[in-house]
C-alpha cells in the first residue's frame, strides 16, 4: 500500500534532489492511485452488496447530493492496523467515504460506510476520518449526514476501534443544537454503533435493509435463549412504531434519499442561520372550512389532527416527524406563508389525544430541536388530559411529561397556540399555555378549557348530592350539573376574559392570523435567554 501513496519518488526530483514541476509520471500515478482508491473492494463484494438489494457507499452519495457536487476528503487513508490479517485487506479509504457537497445548493458533510470493505467496521483510521469531517462541518456550519452500513467496532482493531467511537460520540455531542445531524441506517448498525445515530437529530431507515440493535441475535440466544431475527429487535418497524428510534421508513433506498432530500429543505445550515424561505404561491387569507366544521361537530367525535394539519400548510405540505411512533401526538414540519414552521397536535384519532409518556417524549424532543434551529412551533390543542392508569405512573409519566413543559417554557423562538376543542387540566398548562411563556394564545369558538371534563368535575364536586339522590333521578342530576358546568367552563371566554387566551378566532380567518403572528414574531428577542445548548435524546 506504501507505495501507492509515496511522495517522494524520485520521479518527482531533480539533480540535486529538488522538487520539481510534476511530470507526467507522477500524474500518471496519482491517477491510478485515486481509480483504486474509487474502485473499492472489487467486483464479488459489490454483487455480494447488490444481492442484499443495497445501493453501493459511493452510489448513495449520488443519489443523496446534487449531481456532480460530491468533494471527497480523505480517500488515500489506510488502514493502519497490521494484526490478524489486516496487513494484506488494507484498503485506501479504510472503509468510509467522507467529504462534502451539496444538497438543494446549500452544503453538507457526509460520510458512506463501505460494507463492501470489510464490512464497513470501524476502525482507527475509519473514526478519524468522520471525527475530522464532523470537526470541518461544526467550523463551517453545515449539516452533518451520515450513511450507516457497519459491522461495528473492527475486531482486528481492539480498543482503538471502541475508541473511535468515542472520538464521534463526543462529537456528536458538541454538535448537538449547532449544525443539523442526520443518520441514514442502511444496512447492520449493531453494538455501540447504534449510539451515534441516536445522539443525532433524525433517523431515517429503510423496510428490509436497516437493523439497529446494541444486541443482535447471536447475542440475546446466548444470554437469554431466546431465538429471534434481525428484524425482531432491530427493524425499521418496531424502531419506527415501538421504541421510537427511528424518525423516517423508506420503502427504498431511493425513496430514502428523496424523503432526506425534503427534510433538508427544512432545516437551516447551523442554529446561527434561520430556515429557508420557500415560494409559496397559497393564499395567507385562504380560509379553511374543515375549522369551521370542528365548530360544529359533537365534542366526543374524533379526527384526525393531520386533516387540520394539511388544511393550514401552504399548498396542504405537510412533512411529518415519527409518523408512526406515539401516533396520539403528531409532530413535523408545514410552511406558513412561506416560512417553516413546526407543528404539534394532539391527535384525537389516537387514545383521544391524550398525553403519555411516548408522546410526550415525542413533543419534548421535536420542541428542542425547533428551539436549537430557529424554528416557530404551533401548536394545535385538542386534548383531554394525560392517559391515566397504573402502567403510566409506573412507567414515569410524571417524569416524562415534565419534558414537555421544559420543553415549551425553555423555548425562546415564537411559540403560538390554538386551542380547537378540549384543553383541561394539566394538558392545557403543559401544552403552550400562556404563562409557560406562549406569544399568543388562541382558540376556536368551540374550544373548552377547564381544569376537567363536566362529568369528572360534577363526580367530585357533588358527589355528596348525586350519592343523596333517589336513584332513579341521580343521572338526571348528574346531566344537570354537567350542562351548568360545561355552560361556564366548556367555551374559550371565560380563560379569554381572564387575558390566557388572547384571541377568540372566526374559523375563517385562522390561517392568515397565524401567518400575521409569526410574521410579528419574526425578529422575537427574548431578553436573557439563550440558545439552549443541545439537543438531549430524550
Ligand atoms: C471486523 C467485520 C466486522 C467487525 C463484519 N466484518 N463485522 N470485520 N469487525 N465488527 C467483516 C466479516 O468478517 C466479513 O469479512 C465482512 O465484514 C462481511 O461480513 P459477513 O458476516 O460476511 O456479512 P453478513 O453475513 O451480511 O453479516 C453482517 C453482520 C455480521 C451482521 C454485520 O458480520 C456481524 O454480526 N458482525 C459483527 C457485528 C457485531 O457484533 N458488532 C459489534 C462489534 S462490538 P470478509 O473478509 O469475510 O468479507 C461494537 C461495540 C462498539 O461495535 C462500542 C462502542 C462504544
Amino acid at each position: 500500500m506504501e507505495d501507492l501513496i509515496d511522495k517522494n519518488s524520485d520521479q518527482d526530483k531533480g539533480k540535486k534532489g529538488r522538487k520539481v514541476r510534476q511530470t507526467p509520471d507522477s500524474l500518471q500515478k496519482f491517477r491510478s492511485v485515486v481509480a483504486r482508491a474509487q474502485e473499492g473492494a472489487g467486483a464479488d463484494k459489490v454483487a455480494a452488496q447488490k444481492a442484499k438489494g443495497k445501493l453501493t457507499a459511493r452510489e448513495r452519495i449520488t443519489y443523496l447530493l446534487d449531481e456532480n457536487t460530491f468533494h471527497e476528503i480523505g480517500s488515500l487513508a489506510v488502514t493502519r492496523c497490521t494484526d490478524f490479517g489486516l496487513k494484506d485487506k488494507a484498503i485506501l479509504g479504510d472503509g468510509v467515504i467522507t467529504g462534502f457537497g451539496k444538497i438543494n445548493g446549500r452544503d453538507v458533510a457526509v460520510f458512506s460506510e463501505d460494507f463492501t470493505q470489510l464490512g464497513g467496521s470501524l476502525g482507527l483510521t475509519h473514526a478519524t476520518k468522520i471525527a475530522a469531517l464532523m470537526d470541518k462541518a461544526i467550523a463551517s456550519r453545515c449539516p452533518m449526514i451520515g450513511i450507516l452500513d457497519s459491522g461495528g467496532a473492527r475486531i482486528q482493531e481492539g480498543v482503538d476501534s471502541l475508541d473511535g467511537y468515542g472520538h464521534i460520540f463526543r462529537r456528536n455531542v458538541e454538535a448537538s443544537g449547532v449544525i443539523p445531524q442526520i443518520s441514514i441506517i442502511l444496512g447492520p448498525c449493531a453494538g455501540g454503533a447504534v449510539y451515534s445515530p441516536a445522539l443525532t437529530d433524525f433517523t431515517f431507515m429503510v423496510e428490509g435493509i436497516s437493523h439497529m440493535f446494541v444486541t443482535g441475535p447471536d447475542v440475546v440466544k446466548a444470554a437469554t435463549g431466546e431465538q429471534v431475527d434481525f428484524d425482531t429487535p432491530g427493524g425499521s418497524e418496531p424502531h419506527s412504531s415501538k421504541s421510537g428510534v427511528c424518525h423516517f421508513v423508506a420503502k427504498s433506498e431511493p425513496d430514502c434519499f428523496r424523503q432526506v432530500r425534503e427534510l433538508m429543505s427544512f432545516l437551516p445550515q447551523s442554529r446561527f442561520d434561520r430556515p429557508p424561505m420557500g415560494d409559496s404561491y397559497d393564499p395567507v387569507d385562504r380560509p379553511v372550512p374543515l375549522l369551521e366544521k370542528i365548530c360544529g361537530i359533537n365534542p366526543r367525535k374524533s379526527y384526525r389532527m393531520h386533516h387540520i394539519i394539511w388544511w393550514l400548510a401552504d399548498e396542504h405540505k405537510f412533512f411529518e416527524v415519527h409518523q408512526n411512533f406515539a401516533k396520539n401526538a403528531t409532530v413535523g414540519f408545514i410552511r406558513l406563508g412561506g416560512e417553516v414552521v413546526g407543528v404539534i397536535g394532539n391527535n384525537p384519532a389516537h387514545m383521544a389525544g391524550a398525553l403519555d409518556i411516548h408522546s410526550s417524549d415525542k413533543i419534548a424532543r421535536f420542541i428542542r430541536f425547533l428551539n436549537c434551529f430557529n424554528i416557530p412551533v404551533l401548536s394545535l390543542i385538542d386534548v383531554g388530559g394525560y392517559w391515566p392508569g397504573v402502567e403510566q405512573e409506573h412507567g414515569g409519566i410524571i417524569r416524562h411529561g415534565a419534558k414537555i413543559i421544559f420543553a415549551y417554557s425553555e423555548a425562546s423562538v415564537p411559540k403560538i397556540s390554538l386551542i380547537l376543542r378540549k384543553a383541561y387540566g394539566g394538558a392545557y398548562i403543559a401544552m403552550n399555555s400562556k404563562y409557560l411563556g406562549s406569544d399568543f394564545n388562541f382558540a376556536l369558538p368551540s374550544a373548552e378549557i377547564a381544569v376537567m371534563g363536566p362529568r369528572g368535575a360534577v363526580e367530585i364536586l357533588y358527589r355528596k348530592d348525586i350519592k343523596n339522590a333517589p336513584d332513579d333521578q341521580k343521572e338526571a342530576a348528574r346531566e344537570k350539573l354537567s350542562q351548568e358546568y360545561a355552560d361556564k367552563f366548556a367555551s374559550p371566554y371565560q380563560t379569554a376574559s381572564t387575558g390566557s387566551i388572547d384571541e377568540v378566532l372566526e374559523p375563517c380567518t385562522v390561517r392568515h392570523r397565524l401567518i400575521q403572528a409569526f410574521r410579528l414574531l419574526r425578529n422575537k428577542r427574548v431578553p436573557g435567554q439563550s440558545t439552549p445548548r443541545g439537543n438531549i435524546p430524550l
